[in-house]
């Protein structure tokens, strides 16, 4: 049995409980006040000798076949605490006494601000160190990198020709005008890459492309990366940034079949292929400086980057194993081999603030 507490923003709290399928979220609380929560009124209590508690920033259902294979291997349940945002004030305020023992994220600037916040603990996991390159995890051995995705710019397969784009630069150019989507740039994923372009070029030569991009546009800064798909496909506009599993999803989506066109009218473009390679970004996860069992949470975090795990993420959704010496799965090796930018995560994380105020300067 897996308890789950989902979070739908920082100031309201639904309280779920699941039998086994995480998916099936059977609503059986009432709308708390986060500010008023103990450790313990959130329903999650210290983990007994069976148990882990997760809080999480990833998705409950792309959370739960990892739990159910981990349980049916060692027995070991879990209590999940998901949140969209918002878990470093809830980990702040709980402080000594939470119940937290592992912390599982999306994107490079989460994690890096639940180590800036010294809430993490060093894993000390020689397992995670070796099967884990070193760009992708702290240097103090706080977090590590799960698995990863490639943010990839996607165009019109009628309407741009191949080889016309070959680099993120290229995006800035004045000929690619009214020709782009684009999700808003303060969202983690854009942030990320330009936070990599920061690092790369420098503060003045980003803000200079992020003009480029922003008067490119052919519609103001909207909706998610399925959205710009749609766009594209509608003839609104000719090309996109996407992270790379989106694409598997939309091409595979027998529920809403409309996907599949919206994934077939585009072609996948790995930039910076003759340079330094395509920018990635990553899922991770730390050990909580508080739990009170730090050896099972490191076992199961160095379960996490096991080759059967890592199997699953690509099952699941459609990403990248964090150990580049494993084959990706058949679906997501079918978009092809490229280069992977190997700019340290750290960097990026710590470029994310100059990104952001470049992304309210340009209004991207
Ligand atoms: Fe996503």
């Amino acid at each position: 049995m897996t308890y789950v507490e989902t979070i739908q923003n920082f100031n309201l709290m639904i309280k779920a409980k699941t039998i086994a399928v995480i998916k099936a979220l059977v609503i059986i609380g009432v709308l708390l006040p986060v500010s008023t929560l103990s450790p313990l009124a959130g329903g999650i209590t210290q983990a007994s000798a069976q148990e882990l508690n997760i809080y999480s920033y990833r998705k409950p259902n792309l959370l739960a076949p990892f739990l159910d294979a981990y349980q049916a291997e060692t027995g070991v349940e879990f209590n999940v605490v998901h949140a969209p945002k918002g878990l470093v004030q809830r980990l702040k305020s709980e402080g000594a006494g939470s119940p937290a023992d592992v912390v599982l994220t999306v994107d490079a600037s989460r994690i890096a601000e639940l180590a800036a916040s010294e809430l993490l603990a060093p894993m000390n996991s020689p397992l995670i160190d070796n099967k884990v390159p070193a760009y992708l995890r702290a240097k103090d051995g706080t977090w590590t990198a799960l698995s990863t995705r490639a943010r990839v710019i996607v165009a019109s397969k009628t309407r741009v020709s191949e080889d016309a784009i070959k680099r993120v630069e290229d995006l800035a150019k004045p000929e690619w005008k009214g020709r782009l989507c684009s999700r808003k740039g303060s969202h983690v994923y854009n942030r990320a890459l330009l936070a990599s372009l920061v690092v790369h070029h420098g503060e003045a030569a980003a803000e200079q492309w992020a003009e480029g991009y922003v008067a490119n546009l052919a519609r103001r800064p909207q909706g998610n990366d399925r959205a710009q798909a749609k766009a594209i496909h509608a003839g609104e506009c000719d090309i996109a940034l996407m992270n790379t599993y989106y694409f598997g999803k939309m091409a595979n989506n027998d529920k809403n079949p409309e996907q599949k066109d919206w994934a077939n009218s585009l072609r996948i473009v790995f930039f910076n292929q003759e340079d330094r390679g395509q920018h990635i970004n990553i899922t991770g996860g730390g050990i909580l400086k508080t739990s009170k069992r730090k050896d099972a949470a490191r076992k199961f975090l160095e379960w996490m980057v096991s080759d059967q795990a890592q199997k699953i993420y690509a099952e699941i959704n459609y990403e990248y194993p964090v150990d580049s010496t494993q084959a990706p799965s058949p679906s997501v090796a079918a978009w092809g081999e490229f280069k992977t930018d190997a700019l340290d995560i750290e960097k990026i994380s710590a470029a994310t603030p100059t990104a952001q105020m470049i992304i309210d300067r340009t209004g991207w």
